[in-house]
């Protein structure tokens, strides 16, 4: 690590996960053009999460991070925007009401466009062509034109980010967000799922809760809490040049900030203590997570901890482990110890997706909602028994109605994964699977 930073000081330390870029000063003259665009976030709201997770670290909050896995150049539409947002908005108040405490809601979204991969090649038939990584960098079709890495796209993945922020910013503040509305749509969710009966306690508690309030004169006619959310952004910072392209001082604080989106994370691949990925993301004031998988050690956690967060500021770090079911027993409290003791303010959230992918016997990479339910029920119980806050969820998910995740009320098997497997990348949970996490997740939180 150097100890002088800038935005461009990752450049003198090894970077895994980049695209070879076929032309070196292609890809320059992108970056300069991107770097006069406007910023896509402000400081300030990146300023705003990070007090607001700075409750959840204290345990007066929750984290809810969740969305696409990857977004897709072809399916930029309204409707999914919309749908993505509802869904999240939606398990958003089954935890609020279940454990009475505020959700910090941040999107995988509006910028997911980079993916990591486990191998730079992909070899189909004796033909070998670079791994698809996200449509900011190339196109999941097999033939080498469209595998080969085109700058022109991280213009594109701007503007995308740009209209679908535009959006979001419509959608929580011009009434969508009403909280009346979204527990009707919860109420339906309860009517309509096979499951619905076992989450009525929860919905009916909401009716009351709302009338209650409106009988006492709160409405969202005289409370705009009740009819605005903030809703934040957040990404992988993979392509550093991309973000360093979009990192702009602060007016009011001269701090640097990373604007092309509230919120960043290091993903498991990318997390090598003296890699470029920390080297950037050392420099940049907004908040941060780091994904820990089950091959990281207490000690790389300490010193991601010491590196990221050297004023120990609460709300800066959100460590993130996906270890799997079958591992976070093992994983995860030698870890907290460690944390703990070396007295690190960080936000503990679980990513329950990423560790418990498989292949199913038909050959779609999935996922069952039984493992995923299983290792945040574990996440929740080793944090208790630590006497550690549990405060965050990271999921792959969608509004829409695909069928790419095991499991859930309609009990979905290997057979229905064809019907409706949209993803570009991992596969995520169905608006209805997502529900059902959050309203089991806050049965669990009640009950803890
Ligand atoms: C992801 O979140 O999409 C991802 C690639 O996760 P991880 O870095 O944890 O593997
Ligand atoms: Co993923």
């Amino acid at each position: 690590m150097l100890n002088q930073w800038s935005p461009s000081s990752w450049r003198q330390c090894p970077a895994e996960q980049q695209p070879d870029w076929p032309d070196e000063e292609q890809v320059n003259s992108v970056l300069d053009e991107i770097s006069g665009f406007p910023p896509l976030v402000f400081a300030g709201e990146a300023r705003t999460l990070k007090e607001q997770l700075a409750n959840v670290c204290n345990g007066e909050a929750l984290l809810l991070q969740a969305g696409d896995c990857a977004e897709s150049f072809d399916s930029l539409s309204a409707d999914a925007i919309r749908d993505n947002l509802k869904v999240i908005l939606q398990m958003a108040v089954a935890l609020t009401y279940s454990t009475g405490l505020p959700v910090v809601k941040v999107g995988r979204i509006a910028g997911q466009f980079a993916k990591p991969r486990s191998s730079p090649t992909e070899t189909q038939d004796d033909l070998e062509l670079p791994s698809f990584r996200g449509h900011i960098v190339n196109d999941p079709n097999f033939d080498a034109g469209s595998r080969e890495a085109n700058p022109r796209r991280l213009l594109q993945a701007y503007h995308q980010s740009s209209s679908t922020l535009n959006l979001l910013r419509a959608f929580t503040r011009g009434g969508f967000a009403n909280l009346a509305q979204v527990h009707s749509w919860n109420q339906e969710f309860v009517a309509n799922s096979p499951a619905g009966e076992h989450y009525r306690v929860i919905a009916d508690g909401i009716t009351d809760a709302l009338a209650f309030m409106k009988a006492c004169g709160v409405t969202s006619l005289n409370n705009s809490a009740l009819n605005e959310v903030d809703f934040y952004t957040s990404h992988e910072a993979l392509l550093l040049g991309y973000e360093e392209a979009l990192t702009r001082t602060d007016s009011t604080t001269g701090d640097w900030y990373d604007c092309s989106a509230h919120m960043l994370w290091i993903g498991e691949r990318t997390r090598q203590i003296d890699g470029a990925h920390i080297e950037f993301l050392r420099g940049v004031q907004n908040p941060l997570g780091c994904k820990i998988g089950p091959t990281v050690t207490p000690e790389e956690v300490l010193r991601i901890c010491e590196i990221l967060n050297p004023d120990s500021v609460p709300g800066r770090l959100t460590l993130i482990s996906r270890f799997g079911a079958d591992n976070i027993e093992s994983c995860l409290p030698p870890i907290v110890e460690a944390v703990t003791n070396a007295s690190h303010p960080v936000v503990w959230a679980c990513d329950p997706m990423h560790g418990n992918t498989f292949t199913s016997s038909n050959g779609h990479k999935t996922r069952d909602l039984d493992d995923i339910l299983s290792e945040l029920s574990r996440f929740f119980s080793i944090h208790q028994s630590l006497g550690t806050w549990a405060g965050g969820i990271h999921v792959e998910l969608t509004g829409g109605n695909v069928t790419e995740c095991l499991g859930g009320a309609d009990k979905l098997s290997d057979d229905d994964l064809h019907l409706r497997y949209e993803t570009m990348c991992d596969p995520r949970l169905n608006a209805s699977q997502s529900l059902e996490l959050a309203f089991l997740v806050a049965e669990q939180l009640r009950q803890g």
